[in-house]
């Protein structure tokens, strides 16, 4: 069987780093034969042209086919898979709802073209900013395609979140687990390391014994180092974060469509989990069983955790409030 995945912004930074890796089998195994469809601007277009004469010089054997269009019926025809890149990125001093005027006019048009033109079965994946938001539009406007096919871009939190904690700890990356992302993927995101595990033990004991006072630690360092990170790559590399959203997408859609060994971090849907506004896009922590996100439900959600979850989906209802005054939703 083969896959057709299309990208969009396939010509832009993150787009070009996820190309190469898609063909060589990151995404979905040494086994499954992918066809992809770049979908560019008019702009943007040369740029993805030149990507797919790399693709074919790339010599992938699992790459079938490479179509590169700006016509979004072409793009999105027989989809399985949707990544929603293309977007305006932020610069310095912004932050990622700034972006919600020049960006959210993409996504209405994009989940109604995917509503026509995917393949039945189409998951759909926003990395654009403000991607819980964006994802909520694309929703919105995709009539007869299931809300929970449109899931929103929170692992690249959760990846630098684990590596935080890896590197306070002094332990590989691997042997952290469960240090899920709530809310939205901006400054108010809340990680949370409660439930986390190092080496299968709670790292909360591990925590203590190297920097003492653990509440004071997530409040002034950890927290504000994971939610602030991409402002900190804008600041140190001069645009934003490129390879590491490129690589934090494979995993979310890899897991998606391939299963969990354990907890992680998506924007979906909400169904009312722990509170939380039915229909916003928010982050949480998941699991993928049988090709279906699915929310950890009944976790223990303490006074202070839930302070920090609620402000952030406070800040989803401002989004989606401003959407609707745009006349996107
Ligand atoms: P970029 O400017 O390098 O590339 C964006 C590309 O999108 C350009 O090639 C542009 O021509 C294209 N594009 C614009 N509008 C389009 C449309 N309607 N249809 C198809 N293509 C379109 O930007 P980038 O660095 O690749 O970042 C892309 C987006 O991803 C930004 O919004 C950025 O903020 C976001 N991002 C999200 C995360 C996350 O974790 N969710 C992480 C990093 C970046
Ligand atoms: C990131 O988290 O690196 C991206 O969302 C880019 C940004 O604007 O911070």
């Amino acid at each position: 069987m083969t896959t057709t995945i299309t990208i969009t912004g396939a010509s832009g930074q993150i787009g070009y780093a996820l190309l190469f890796r898609i063909a060589a089998g990151d995404l979905l195994g040494p086994d499954e034969k992918v066809r992809l469809r770049l979908l560019e601007i008019p702009q943007g277009l040369g740029a993805a042209e030149g990507a797919a004469l790399e693709l074919q010089d790339g010599a992938f054997g699992l790459l079938e086919h490479v179509e590169v269009t700006d016509d979004v019926a072409v793009g999105f025809d027989g989809c399985d898979l949707a990544l929603l890149v293309g977007a305006r990125p932020r610069g310095p001093g912004m932050e990622r709802g700034d972006l919600l005027a020049a960006n959210g006019g993409i996504f209405g048009p994009q989940g109604s073209a995917i509503a026509a033109n995917a393949a039945s079965g189409v998951r759909v994946t926003v990395v654009g900013n403000p991607a819980n938001t964006n994802a909520l539009i694309a929703s919105a406007s995709a009539d007869g395609v299931p809300a929970d096919r449109f899931t929103a871009l929170t692992r690249l939190d959760e990846n630098r979140a684990r590596a935080q904690l890896a590197l306070t700890l002094g332990t590989p990356v691997h042997t952290v687990r469960r240090v899920p992302i709530w809310g939205n993927h901006s400054a108010t995101q809340f990680p949370d390391v409660s439930h986390a595990t190092v080496g299968g033990k709670p790292a909360r004991e591990a925590l203590e014994q190297i920097v003492g006072d653990v509440p004071a630690w997530l409040e002034q360092t950890f927290i504000p180092r994971v939610a602030k990170r991409g402002a900190e790559i804008i600041d140190v590399r001069g645009s934003s974060s490129v390879a590491s959203a490129a690589s934090a997408t494979i995993d979310h859609v890899r897991d998606w469509v391939r299963g969990t060994e354990d907890w992680t971090s998506a924007g979906v849907v909400s169904r009312g989990e722990y509170g939380v506004p039915e229909g916003l896009v928010c982050s949480f922590p998941v699991e993928a069983v049988d090709g279906q996100w699915r929310v950890v439900e009944g976790l223990d959600v303490d006074d202070w955790a839930r302070a920090r979850i609620d402000a952030s989906v406070a800040e989803l209802v401002e989004e989606r409030e401003a959407v609707r005054s745009l006349g996107l939703l």
